[in-house]
């Protein structure tokens, strides 16, 4: 896919309407991600098959509420509306999921609704004391192949950081048919409330100090797979973020909390002092300084793999 521009709006709220998809491309994205629909929404569908011969009519208006309000047919027509309000720029699909059985038949129809590619943001949080780390890369391949045999379109793989080998599970997901990864996806974090004793959701958003794991596994990734286009994510929001993130060998940034929090100003800011940086340092496109900090081309690229605190530490300690 070839983008007007880096800057691409991150599946979330943001892009859950279509003419809202429509001001992101007048604001100057280069591209956006529509909200995920949730595999469960998908399912909703055959559960209202199952609901219609139950027992319990109640149920079965549940279930077709919620279908209504979160069914894939809503989904599609999103997808076409908000191909319909953006002239330029790729509408990217994006399903949230942890298997494939039994939704991927539904990627053929958002590749006919006009998606240009499909985000799969897969995940499941596997707490199993006996469950084996190969069986989760196994887990994630056989839904990346059971999507890339039903479409054309190209699929990007969005993934988290709680991977232990995430260049050979990159190299991996390549092999099986993806065309390019979201590097990372951040996920709904728990935090406790010590007044009340309990559980409470985390802030959503992102902090600016979140982007050095992103930087160090683009500049890794990328460095070993240079075919390999990844969207950085987590953590980009200012425009020094993202050519840090090309530098580092992002083919594109996703933006989200900087959005949710600042506003669709933040695109043409950030794409005049992105060019304005491009002048000074002369650079006429791009593709000139993507990658130049990458693994394979720093000249100091042993800091991306540097994990211990030894020196910074004891030069440093005050108590
Ligand atoms: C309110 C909110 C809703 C989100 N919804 C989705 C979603 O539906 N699908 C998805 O893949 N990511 C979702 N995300 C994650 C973002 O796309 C992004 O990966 C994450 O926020 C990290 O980027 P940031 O640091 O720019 O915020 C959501 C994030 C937020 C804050």
């Amino acid at each position: 896919m070839k983008l007007r521009n880096p800057l691409i709006v991150g599946s979330s709220g943001l892009t859950s309407k279509a003419d809202k998809n429509g001001k992101w491309e007048e604001a100057g994205a280069g591209a956006v991600v529509l909200k995920s629909l949730f595999e469960e929404q998908i399912e909703a569908q055959g559960d209202l098959l199952m609901a219609g011969a139950s027992d319990y009519p109640e149920a079965e208006d549940y279930v077709r509420a919620y279908v209504r309000a979160n069914g894939r047919e809503e989904y599609l027509q999103l997808i076409r509306d908000s191909k319909a309000a953006c002239h330029v720029i790729p509408v990217i699909a994006s399903v949230n999921c942890y298997r494939a059985d039994t939704w991927a038949d539904f990627a053929a129809e958002i590749e006919r609704a006009g998606a240009d590619a499909l985000e799969l943001n897969v995940f499941y949080l596997d707490t199993d004391i006996h469950s084996d780390s190969r069986e989760v890369l196994r887990h994630y391949s056989s839904i990346l192949k059971d999507v890339r045999r039903r479409i054309s379109i190209p699929i990007i793989m969005k993934i988290g950081k709680g991977f232990s080998t995430i260049p050979a599970f990159v190299n991996r997901l390549q092999g099986f048919g993806a065309n390019a990864v979201v590097l990372f996806n951040r996920y709904y974090r728990p935090d406790i409330d010590i007044e009340r004793c309990r559980i409470v959701a985390a802030p959503p958003f992102s902090d600016p100090s979140e982007l050095g794991d992103t930087l160090r596994w683009t500049a890794i990734v990328s460095g070993a797979l240079p075919d390999m286009p990844i969207a950085a994510s987590t953590g980009v929001h200012t425009w020094q973020d993202a050519i840090k993130c090309i530098l580092a060998g992002a083919s594109a940034v996703q933006l989200c909390s900087t959005l949710y929090k600042h506003g669709a100003k933040v695109i043409p800011e950030m794409i005049t002092q992105i060019a304005d940086w491009m002048e000074h340092t002369k650079y006429e496109s791009v593709e000139e300084f993507r990658g130049r900090l990458s693994l394979s081309n720093a000249a100091d690229a042993s800091m991306y793999e540097r994990t211990q605190f030894m020196k910074y530490i004891s030069s440093r300690e005050t108590i």
